[in-house]
């Protein structure tokens, strides 16, 4: 899919340099050639051997080296490449490119690109949130760098939160995205929804769920991958906005219904989103208090089913509405029956049963249920699952018309 696309990577010093590793070895994979450049901080994390050895390319790192410059100077070298990726881009590294410092090869590289710049930061969730850097990223993004991540997590210095550079699969789906995706959904329309929704009891409590939205946001970053005009209707997550995805924030069912109808017509619909199947009959107006009396009753009603409102649409039925069955048993027999009963094409079934990590966890098993039969997939990350579902999507529709 990046089939000769040339990437100039940079990795700078940061923990995270080791997933850089990674990240060649998935960009080799699909067919990029991948030339490296490594700040001197970076050689403290990896070595210049494995980057060397799996880019099957030299390591470039001295703005003064003479070999180097009459080889391969440092503006051929941000020329002659279709993107430039800066993974890991630490706090420093994002300040010297909002200053436009040239004082060594990956700060004049950068300053001396006419091409899109892409960026997956790592840093600490608190020099991440600094003023400082906050500043320089909205300076960069300004002037047209790509960013993707961080993601929110345990972080490599103990501490949890906003930092961890994102994984390399979400790096190379968002590079696919910026070399204009494999095109395979150009002048199609997405409609993903994404995450759990949120029910008010009163004004400050709710009903929800443990969904975590990274299968449904991986889903829509994937079909905006291809090229589809994505819109992803999503209930309240941690996860980032994919590039190139439209994002409606709703928190009800009833908003998320709504929602997903306005954005219609579309020519697939993925309902990905954990809706809560009830909500409070009446929400109070205000908190509820004890009152010596015991719990209060609350009554609940039923929520929409927009999987099967969507799908039972009668003009503007989208060709390919897709569902989720999140099952604890008799995951396939469910999940058939599920098909019928919701009016869908196809289902994704996959085994929540505690113990699978699949909620909030980053790894799904996926048995794929249409008119036709079964497909068993094997167990994967959910954004490979995003990207093999994008391809069976765009092979079911087929190109656009013009
Ligand atoms: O009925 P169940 O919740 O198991 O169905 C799951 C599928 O239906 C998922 O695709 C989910 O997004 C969708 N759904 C919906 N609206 C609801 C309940 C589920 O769209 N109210």
């Amino acid at each position: 899919m990046l089939d000769g696309r040339r990437i100039l990577l940079i990795i700078s010093g940061g923990i995270a340099a080791y997933k850089s590793l990674d990240l060649i070895r998935r960009l080799r994979e699909r067919g990029a050639a991948v030339r490296p450049v490594m700040t001197a901080a970076a050689h403290q994390f990896v070595t210049p051997l494995s980057v060397a050895s799996l880019c099957e390319d030299k390591v470039y790192g001295d703005l003064f080296s003479l070999t180097d410059e009459s080889e391969m100077g440092h503006i051929r070298l941000s020329r002659e490449a279709d993107l430039v990726v800066v993974a890991p881009a630490t706090a420093d590294l994002i300040a010297q490119m909002a200053a436009g410092l040239a004082g060594d090869l990956a700060g004049a590289v950068l300053l001396a690109s006419d091409k899109r710049v892409l960026i997956a930061p790592a840093m600490n969730a608190m020099m991440w949130a600094h003023p400082a850097t906050q500043a320089n990223l909205a300076t960069l993004a300004a002037r047209g760098v790509l960013r993707v991540g961080p993601n929110a997590g345990d972080l490599a210095c103990g501490e949890v939160g906003a930092g961890r550079m994102a994984e390399p699969l979400e790096i190379v789906e968002a590079i696919e995205r910026c070399l204009g995706g494999a095109g395979r959904l150009a002048g199609r329309r997405a409609l993903v929804t994404s995450g759990p929704t949120r029910e008010p009891i009163d004004p400050v409590r709710y009903l929800s769920n443990h969904s975590s939205g990274k299968q449904g946001h991986a889903i829509a970053a994937a079909l905006a991958a291809f090229g589809a005009e994505t819109i992803l209707v999503s209930g309240p997550t941690h996860e980032p906005t994919p590039a190139g995805v439209k994002l409606v924030a709703v928190e009800t069912a009833s908003e998320m219904l709504a929602a997903s109808e306005a954005a219609l017509p579309v020519d697939v619909a993925v309902m990905a989103a954990a809706v809560s199947d009830w909500r409070v009959a009446t929400v109070a107006p205000q908190k509820l208090k004890k009152d010596g009396k015991g719990a209060p009753a609350l009554p609940l009603v039923e929520n929409p089913d927009i999987l099967a409102t969507i799908s039972r649409r009668r003009n503007d039925r989208p060709a390919l509405v897709v569902g989720f069955a999140a099952e604890t048993a008799n995951v396939v027999a469910n999940a058939q029956d599920k098909r019928l009963r919701k009016g869908c094409d196809w289902i994704l079934a996959n085994d929540v049963s505690p113990g699978t990590g699949t909620f909030g966890g980053d790894r799904n098993t996926i048995h794929l249920v249409d008119g036709a039969g079964v497909e068993d997939w094997p167990a994967m990350t959910k954004h490979e699952v995003a990207q093999r579902l994008a391809e069976r999507i765009a092979t079911a529709l087929g190109p656009a018309a013009r």
